[in-house]
């Protein structure tokens, strides 16, 4: 499919929120709700990449930072709470666009970005139940953890970028 990935930029925010709130509204609970400046934050910090197909916002997925305090527990399992550690995060697409690649192409945006961002560490959760999530993260990441939190199982997978 003819697309092209690249850096959102922030003139294109309320295409953002709508993909978001569609997506997080439509995905029986896999996607939490997002924080106040969570989405303007990856914005003005160029760690939003998105796939356009013809000028159309159909896919997006973020960086996050994880070196504050307190520690995140996904760093203590993982034994790298000294490593410079980013997480892949908020992987949304719209559903006639899923299954295409579309994911996989903004993910390796991500984890160049990450790579000249000079992180160690990239990591990504996903619910044991969320195969497209899994089979996304798992074509470059590692599973690394099985963390089983109020019966939820979710995976955590890694990629050492040293
Ligand atoms: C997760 C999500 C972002 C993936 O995006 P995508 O563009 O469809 O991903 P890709 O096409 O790059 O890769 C999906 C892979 O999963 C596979 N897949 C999807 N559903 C599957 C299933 N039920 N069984 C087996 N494989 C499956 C696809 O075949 C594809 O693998 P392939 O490239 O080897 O063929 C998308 O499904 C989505 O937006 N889901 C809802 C939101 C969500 O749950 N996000 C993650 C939590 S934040």
């Amino acid at each position: 499919m003819k697309m092209l990935v690249k850096e959102v930029p922030i003139k294109d925010i309320n295409e953002v929120i709508d993909l978001f709130d569609y997506c997080i509204n439509n995905a029986n609970g896999l996607a939490s709700p997002y924080d106040d400046g969570e989405i303007e934050n990856y914005l003005k910090t160029k760690r939003l990449y998105g796939a356009y197909y013809y000028e159309k916002l159909i896919g997006v997925g973020a960086l996050l930072d994880i070196n504050y305090d307190p520690i995140p527990i996904e760093k203590v399992f993982l034994r790298i709470i000294h490593k410079k550690t980013a997480m892949l995060v908020r992987y949304f697409v719209y559903p006639k666009y899923r299954n295409l690649g579309v994911m996989t192409k903004i993910q390796d945006r991500l984890i160049n970005l990450a790579n000249q961002f000079k992180y160690e560490v990239v990591i990504a959760n996903a619910f044991s139940h969320n195969i497209a999530s899994i089979k996304v993260i798992e074509k470059r990441l590692k599973l690394s953890y099985n963390l089983n939190v109020l019966g939820d199982d979710t995976l955590i997978f890694m990629l050492d970028l040293e």
